[in-house]
């Protein structure tokens, strides 16, 4: 498997859409176009295995508190269904999270899924995130609240992996 991370330029997007899992309906995406990616501001990424665009791995900043040193980055990933279950999802969020603390201070990447998700906790896990505990009705979708589990990977483990 050869899979890689890179910017997309405006107007390009997996093909097919990732749309089509129920984990990844949030109606529809009000910029159908990426805006450029800055590592400091919410971004995305392509997902490239062999030169197609296979998927999308993303970040929005959440923040623990007022200082700069409370903020991290949540990454979010949806794949096109031909590339699930072979382990590329793993291995993208691997790819991001080595981005995430290469490029900027942050001690800790953060990760959301539903409780219901078990391919993407497991990939979460392989990925070398560990779950922290229940989010109740946190996440809106298909109409509906939806409980979630925490996961984080720290600079530290990060590191020493
Ligand atoms: C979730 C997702 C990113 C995972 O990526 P992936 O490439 O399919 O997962 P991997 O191939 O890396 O597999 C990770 C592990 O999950 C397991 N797995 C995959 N699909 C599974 C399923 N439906 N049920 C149980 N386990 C599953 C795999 O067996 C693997 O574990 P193993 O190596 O111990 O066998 C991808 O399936 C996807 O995009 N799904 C639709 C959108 C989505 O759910 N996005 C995440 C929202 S939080």
């Amino acid at each position: 498997m050869s899979v890689h991370l890179r910017p997309l330029v405006a107007g390009e997007q997996p093909h097919p859409a990732t749309a089509d899992s129920e984990f990844d309906d949030f109606g529809p995406r009000v910029h159908p176009d990426p805006p450029p990616s800055r590592i400091d501001e919410d971004g995305s990424v392509g997902i490239v295995e062999n030169g197609a665009v296979v998927g999308t791995v993303g970040w929005h900043w959440v923040q623990w508190g007022p200082s700069a040193g409370s903020r991290c980055p949540m990454i979010g990933i949806s794949l096109v269904a031909a590339a699930r279950g072979r382990g590329i999802g793993s291995e993208a969020q691997r790819q991001v999270v080595d981005l995430l603390f290469r490029a900027t201070a942050s001690n800790r990447v953060e990760a959301h899924t539903d409780v219901t998700n078990i391919a993407e906790q497991r990939a979460l896990e392989k990925a070398g995130f560990t779950r922290e505990g229940l989010v109740r009705g946190a996440q809106w979708r298909n109409g509906a609240y939806h409980d979630g589990y925490l996961y984080s990977i720290l600079r530290n483990e990060w590191e020493q992996a």
